[in-house]
């Protein structure tokens, strides 16, 4: 079977052909891998700036946005039978024992750095035609969602965020209704997204689902498709071509809610600045090697504390959070179905990866099929 591989010893990227993989644990399940999404760290990968081959291998395949279907299940598996579609989880638990997360199913918050990570470090990806792996890390996808299931993974990163946010916001102002329902929880108060690519726009999506008032900034500028759905979801879209921070901010009056999701340094800081009082600031972008810039820390420091204001990475995601990102995929393709349709820029069969991962972005998520015609 076909593979899509990265070598970083040689600095190449192909087609590999490889054993279809069988089951050797009664809890696991052969997958046929249907859609796989390809996002900004498989271009980083593909640059050789990151990733990690499994011990041992020279190469790693690549792939960790994907929806499957179940083949076959081993004989301890509960949940899933074959015909299930399923999403599964990117990262695997470190091995110590003292690693809290870890050993409590939460290896998002991994404390020790060991975790693997499926098609990004030490674990092969799911960038091929048929992947084996253990029920508990898979998520059940309902069949209506087939068409857009593959945009779960990075959904979820906006929802583990915003789980925490609702955390937050419910605990600290406390005139925040806590038993508001999910589309009232984000009422009265706006949100910033910095970036216009998948993260961010899926980001604009939920937080504009649950409520908030949301604005996107970006550098793009009209006429863009990526424009044109901010405006459909009743976003606003302001570029950062003509309009400066301050000049944004007073425009939004107090920003409650950052959600970076560009990865650029210079920019994050930037914002920071204009973040309001009792602000979120939610960091998702792992930034590459950046020019130094100069910033005034005792500012922000005097900012973050006259205004109670936090600051917060975000990495990776538990089954909550891909539960959250199936719901709310889900409550996107009914409130706006015109605009769902256009969130898959294509499939393309795997022989294009290389190419579609190293050029320019074409529409917002391009997709590796192998049933795609050549
Ligand atoms: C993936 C996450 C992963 C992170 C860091 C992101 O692109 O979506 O699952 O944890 O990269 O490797």
């Amino acid at each position: 079977m076909k593979a899509v591989a990265v070598f970083p010893g040689s600095q190449q990227v192909k087609i590999i052909e490889q054993e279809v993989p069988r089951l050797f644990e009664p809890d696991q399940v052969l997958m046929r891998m249907l859609d796989v999404g390809i996002c900004g760290t498989d271009k980083e990968i593909c640059s050789f700036e990151y990733g990690t081959p499994p011990a041992g291998d020279d190469h790693l395949v690549i792939g960790h946005e994907s929806l499957a279907e179940i083949v076959q299940a081993g004989p301890a598996v509960a949940r899933f039978q074959a015909g299930d579609l399923v999403v599964p989880s990117v990262r695997r638990p470190c091995p110590h024992r003292g690693c809290l997360a870890c050993r409590s199913g939460h290896q998002d918050y991994c404390y020790t750095g060991d975790f693997r990570e499926r098609g990004i470090k030490e674990a092969h990806g799911y960038m091929t035609e048929y992947v084996v792996d253990r029920e508990r890390y898979l998520n059940l996808v309902p069949p209506d969602l087939r068409e857009i299931a593959v945009l779960a993974e990075p959904l979820t990163i906006a929802e583990k965020a915003l789980a925490q946010i609702f955390w937050m916001m419910q605990h600290r102002p406390p005139w925040l209704d806590p038993q508001a329902p999910h589309q009232e929880r984000g009422r009265g108060l706006s949100a910033l997204v910095l970036g216009i690519g998948p993260v961010g726009l899926l980001g604009a999506m939920t937080l504009a689902t649950a409520g908030f008032t949301t604005y996107v900034y970006s550098r793009e500028l009209p006429p863009s498709p990526r424009i044109d759905l901010v405006t459909a979801i009743g976003a606003t879209y302001v570029s950062s071509q003509t309009v400066t921070f301050p000049d944004l901010a007073a425009q939004m009056g107090n920003i409650d809610l950052v959600y970076e999701a560009v990865g650029h340094s210079h920019f994050a800081l930037q914002a920071l600045q204009v973040l309001g009082t009792n602000g979120i600031f939610v960091l998702t972008g792992v930034p590459g090697l950046q020019a130094f810039v100069e910033a005034d820390p005792a500012r922000l420091m005097r900012d973050m504390v006259l205004k109670n204001q936090v600051l917060l990475g975000t990495v990776n995601a538990g089954p909550d959070a891909f539960a959250s990102a199936l719901r709310d995929l889900d409550a996107f393709r009914r409130r706006w179905p015109e605009v769902v349709r256009t969130l898959i820029a294509g499939r393309n069969p795997p022989e294009q990866a290389p190419d579609l991962i190293l050029g320019r972005p074409t529409g917002i998520k391009s997709v590796i099929a192998f049933d795609a015609p050549a």
